[in-house]
């Protein structure tokens, strides 16, 4: 498994005001938002590509068009929407699917209750989105899910990440022969006892949506 943290001032600035808990909603999903445009110019960097003949107004050359299968992006419900808009701004092409995930709070293991997703995804390259990976446990069952329907390439984008939770991560795939990656804003200290990432920013679905 690779493990990408992106060091860059505007990315290390945007994760300081979504950590404060005076940042209002409106200002948080703007954030996410600016973040995940940033992360995502990291985590396509192997996003595969074709070579094409393109015309420009004065000659012919070769350039680049992203290949097919289109790649996949799949949010995981419900903190994993607000980084969507910011997902597909720079992959406007991609397919969306989507996968509804939530912890149980007492036994903090991950709960499917929505799929949509193709049947088939060999060959797709899928990009994972959910901002915060902590236990691991949400973001594992996802990938699991997405290496049975045939993935091999799986790259997940995260906003914070726990030391704890990359180790699960890693522990599961191994051995799966699957390329996984992880791209980060920031990985910070532990787990608190509730599965909260510390420092963190909190439960990032409310701050995006409200406690509902
Ligand atoms: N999910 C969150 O939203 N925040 C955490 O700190 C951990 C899991």
């Amino acid at each position: 498994m690779e493990l990408h943290v992106a060091d860059h001032p505007l990315i290390a600035h945007k994760v300081t005001v979504l950590r404060d808990k005076n940042t209002d909603s409106p200002t948080f999903r703007r954030l996410v938002e600016e973040l995940v445009t940033l992360l995502a110019y990291e985590a396509t960097r192997d996003v595969r590509v074709e070579q094409v003949e393109v015309t420009t107004p004065v000659a012919t050359t070769t350039g680049t068009h992203i290949a097919d299968p289109r790649p996949i992006v799949v949010p995981i419900l419900r903190a994993g929407l607000g980084m969507l808009d910011g997902m597909v701004k720079l992959l406007p092409t991609a397919e969306v699917g989507f996968l509804g995930m939530l912890r149980d709070e007492t036994t903090l293991e991950a709960v499917t209750y929505a799929n949509r997703l193709p049947n088939d995804m060999r060959g797709r390259q899928c990009f994972l989105i959910d901002p915060m990976l902590a236990t691991g446990g949400t973001l594992i069952m996802a990938i699991e899910y997405l290496l049975e329907l045939g993935a091999r390439d799986v790259t997940a984008v995260c906003l914070l990440a726990a030391p704890e939770g990359i180790e699960a991560v890693r522990e599961a795939i191994e051995g799966t022969g699957a390329s996984v990656k992880i791209v980060v804003a920031a990985v910070d200290e532990r787990l608190n006892e509730k599965g909260y990432i510390v420092p963190g920013l909190g439960d990032a679905g409310d701050r995006l949506y409200g406690v509902v």
